[in-house]
């Protein structure tokens, strides 16, 4: 079976992942401090705080903005359901808005049409990696959350996305461009969100074990004691998962160059068959991060079926979060996230297919009708 998402890691990785596991140093350590560095070293953060997940940081992003409990967030239906579930955890109200059909992101039309005099803040997601137009929703005067989950290594004006936004996060998990296994990170605006993120992190602490029995021992008399300076639960990344992701900041440009190979076959191949809608290019001059390619198709389902007994696994990215009873959003109307709903598939794109693969899953796809 072709699989639809992957990451790819190698012998690098597990060098890394045994040097750590010899040092008997599997949780939180020193790994975490060097991943945070490299990190911002090579896609350009002013600060950047690693956590144990993307879930985790969008959680932990609402948290930093200290809206007023209770405050309506807007953000998109058609997104991962941590974004919602982050909002109402944290004792506000996710609104969800509509999003663009072509480029699959929110703009500031969408926004505004939710806005009410409870709202407190919007959540704009980089769908697919495409870098979502920032600068309109910005100017709606709303704080704003940016989720780069999909969105490692593209840009937008210059900036890494991930970094257009008061508070934004990303997502390291298993089948993300840049993987650590599990893992997410968070960046703001603010250095000191950064700074209260990583004492958020472990317990509201701030100082984890490593910190106290490894790295700060020597400054103080009784390095044990800690002021517990909020309420807070534990998010600490471990060692192992941010020496999976040393050496994956090593390769990513190259996994990247395969991923954009893949992109350009498809636009090409794709472009040229008239049932199918291809996912639109990035603006000149910003990047795409490529983490999913999304066509849109009439008979989706049956496309999805189709492909599926040809041994090519594919998927919706997202079933629209307004169609979930949790919610209480039902009879609320967002037409363009229904239409994505019936038409939208993501077919295989990652650095684990071959160029056979490639070649397999356009001639199975163009032979269906
Ligand atoms: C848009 C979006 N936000 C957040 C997340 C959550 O990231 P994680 O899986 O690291 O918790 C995902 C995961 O796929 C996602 O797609």
């Amino acid at each position: 079976m072709i699989s639809v998402f992957g990451s790819m890691v190698g012998e690098e990785e597990i060098r890394n992942v045994k040097e750590c596991m010899e040092s008997q140093w599997m949780g939180f350590g020193g790994n975490v401090s060097k991943f945070e560095d490299k990190f911002c070293k090579k896609f350009g953060h002013a600060n950047f705080a690693m956590v144990d997940s993307g879930s985790n940081a969008l959680y932990m992003a609402v948290v930093l903005l200290d809206l007023p409990m209770g405050s309506e967030i807007i953000l998109p239906s058609y997104t991962w359901v941590s974004c919602a579930q982050a909002v109402l955890l944290a004792g506000h109200v996710p609104v969800f808005c509509d999003v663009d059909i072509e480029t699959m992101n929110v703009r500031d039309i969408d926004v505004e049409a939710q806005v009410t005099e409870k709202t407190g803040a919007v959540m704009v997601v980089d769908y697919a990696g495409l870098p979502v137009e920032i600068e309109p929703i910005k100017d709606l005067g709303f704080p704003v959350i940016e989720d780069a989950a999909h969105a490692v290594y593209s840009t937008h004006k210059g900036l890494p996305c991930g970094a257009l936004a008061d508070v934004s996060i990303y997502s390291f998990d298993a089948v993300k461009n840049l993987t650590t296994g599990e893992g997410g990170g968070i960046t703001a605006k603010r250095d000191e969100l950064i700074t209260r993120a990583k004492t958020l992190r472990y317990c509201g602490i701030g100082k984890s074990g490593f910190d106290a029995a490894v790295s700060d021992a020597k400054k103080s008399i009784r390095w044990w004691e800690y002021n517990i300076q909020e309420p807070f639960i534990k998010m600490l990344p471990t060692n192992m998962a941010a020496a999976i992701g040393l050496a994956q900041l090593d390769k990513i440009d190259t996994l990247q160059d395969t991923r954009k190979k893949i992109w350009d076959t498809y636009q090409a191949e794709f472009g040229e068959v008239d049932w199918i809608t291809t996912p639109v290019d990035v603006d000149a001059g910003d990047r795409h991060s490529y983490f999913t390619y999304c066509i849109r198709v009439p008979s989706r389902d049956d496309l999805a079926h189709y492909l599926l007994d040809n041994g090519i696994y594919t998927t919706l990215r997202y079933h629209p979060l307004h169609m979930n009873p949790l919610y209480k959003q039902m009879d609320k109307r967002l037409p363009n996230s229904e239409k994505l709903n019936q038409d939208a598939l993501s077919i295989p794109i990652h650095p684990r297919l071959s160029e056979e693969d490639v070649r397999k899953i356009i001639q199975i796809i163009k032979d269906f009708i």
